[in-house]
């Protein structure tokens, strides 16, 4: 492991996934095991900046996790923790946040987009998101970030943090970790208009029972120009038809010219649709439903105790660095 590049990932605790929270990350996460040193992490610091409670969002902690060991992602071949549990991010945040400018904070545009979603809540967190974020990354000495385009001003700013700390210290502490852009096909939502996202409420789930999915899938917004079954169909313009690209990547083509020809109808593109994003998962749906929270967190524990030892040794290295007395 020691000649791979190291990788950290993380996702605050949203619950079950969705086909968007799959192909965009989990199934990346999956595949950079093969590749990197990975450290995932279930971000349960960060889901405060939003919810204060975190007793709100525990079983949202278990369901992320859960989902993420029901794909694939393999605790031996990985550290998968929760952040919390390796409470040293929050002393870096603490010594990092000294040499971050208000200004780069201030300006990132999840904080803008924040404090205009919560304007009752616009805490000191939120301001700090991006501090912690770098914490989480530089923690672990991360030398890559594999994250979707929107976490792209975060690694950006991490590395601006890394750099100045460094500069300001005299000695090189941390990588400057880059931006590994996963490519990520877009998924709407049921409303074939918006980003799939639990906060809208647009999502078919993965590894939910059966008929939760088909339920999901049989109220997707299909092709708005077919009133009729017998029309012609466009499924260039089709919500339902672009998942068939994702579920029968060998004979969509079948499937959209059925449609265009209207040999095949909206409902039966949909439950056919919904039998093969079942199927699909089947497998993922069976290990989730396999694993107790009990599970999930001894697994989780395991992996904050490996994270812990890495994390120690960085806060040791950055103490010395900004001359703080050596402690206890
Ligand atoms: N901010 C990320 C998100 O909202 C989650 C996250 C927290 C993260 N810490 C991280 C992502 C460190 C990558 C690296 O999705």
């Amino acid at each position: 492991m020691a000649d791979r590049k190291r990788i950290l990932s993380g996702m605050r605790p949203t619950g079950r996934f969705h086909l968007g929270n799959y192909f965009g990350a989990a199934i990346n996460w999956v595949r950079q095991m093969d590749v990197y040193d990975c450290y995932y992490m279930v971000a349960d610091y960060h889901g405060l900046t939003t919810q204060p409670d975190a007793r709100e969002f525990e079983q949202q902690i278990y369901d992320l996790a859960g989902d993420m060991l029901a794909v694939g992602v393999d605790p031996d071949r990985c550290v998968l923790y929760l952040q919390s549990s390796v409470p040293e991010v929050a002393e870096l945040a603490l010594l990092l946040s000294n040499v971050t400018p208000y200004g780069w904070v201030q300006r990132t545009p999840s904080f803008k987009e924040k404090a205009r979603q919560q304007p009752d809540n616009i805490n000191v967190g939120l301001l700090n998101y991006p501090v912690l974020q770098a914490a989480d990354i530089l923690l672990v000495k991360g030398e890559a970030v594999p994250v979707g385009r929107d976490q792209a001003a975060h690694v950006e700013i991490t590395r601006e943090i890394a750099r100045r700390f460094d500069r300001i210290y005299g000695r090189r502490v941390f990588p400057e970790p880059e931006l590994l852009l996963t490519e990520t096909p877009l998924i709407l939502g049921t409303d074939g208009k918006q980003k799939m996202s639990k906060s809208i409420g647009n999502i078919v789930g993965v590894t939910e029972p059966a008929d939760v999915i088909s339920k999901q899938v049989l109220s997707m917004v299909t092709d708005v120009r077919r009133t009729y079954r017998s029309q012609p169909g466009h499924p260039r313009s089709c919500n339902v038809c672009a998942l068939y690209k994702l579920f029968f990547p060998d004979d969509w083509e079948v499937y959209w010219e059925a449609c265009r020809k209207a040999e095949m109808g909206c409902h039966d593109k949909k439950k056919l649709l919904a039998e093969r994003i079942v199927q699909t998962f089947a497998m993922f749906r069976k290990r989730r439903t396999a694993l107790s929270n009990e599970e999930i967190k001894r697994i989780l524990d395991i992996g904050s105790a490996r994270a812990r030892d890495l994390a120690r040794q960085t806060i040791a290295e950055t103490r010395a660095a900004v001359g703080l007395l050596p402690g206890l």
